[in-house]
């Protein structure tokens, strides 16, 4: 079987929502405590917590633009509460999966999800359990990776 999947080469040949939006309402910047890399997200949203627009810049490896280009797509359209549920599991199940030692580079694109959603929450003076945001830890990223 091929190292990756046909959906993860797609995202990383063509990824989707590469860029910045200068106007975004919530902007997070996130860096990978494994390898160093680092990832910018950037979501607009509208009157009612949807998130109309969304973009990535990402000095990533492959795995980290395949897995933002897929969650930049699975969060647009959704509210900021529901970007939030977003799991890099979810977006590595999307892609059809990630070799084990490239979980760690999904986690990336969760967590720049998750820093944009919460600066939108801070911009907007909206209240959260600071609990939602805490950065998820060495431990948990190997139990990932075994599975
Ligand atoms: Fe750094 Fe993949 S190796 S994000």
């Amino acid at each position: 079987m091929a190292l990756y999947s046909d959906k993860v080469m797609d995202h990383f040949r063509n990824p989707r929502n590469v860029g910045k939006i200068d106007d975004a309402d919530g902007v997070g910047e996130v860096g990978n405590a494994k390898c160093g890399d680092i990832m910018r997200m950037y979501i607009k949203v509208d009157d009612e917590g949807i998130i109309t627009d969304c973009k990535f810049n990402t000095f990533g490896c492959g795995s980290a633009i395949a897995t933002s280009s897929m969650a930049t797509e699975l969060i647009k359209g959704k509210s900021v509460d529901e970007a939030l549920d977003l799991s890099n599991k979810a977006v590595v199940e999307a892609l059809d999966g990630l070799p084990t030692h490239k979980i760690h580079c999904s986690v990336l694109a969760e967590e720049a999800v998750r820093a944009a959603v919460k600066d939108y929450y801070d911009r907007k003076g909206i209240a959260y359990n600071p609990e939602d945001f805490k950065e998820t830890d060495d431990e948990e990223l190997h139990k990932l990776g075994e599975e």
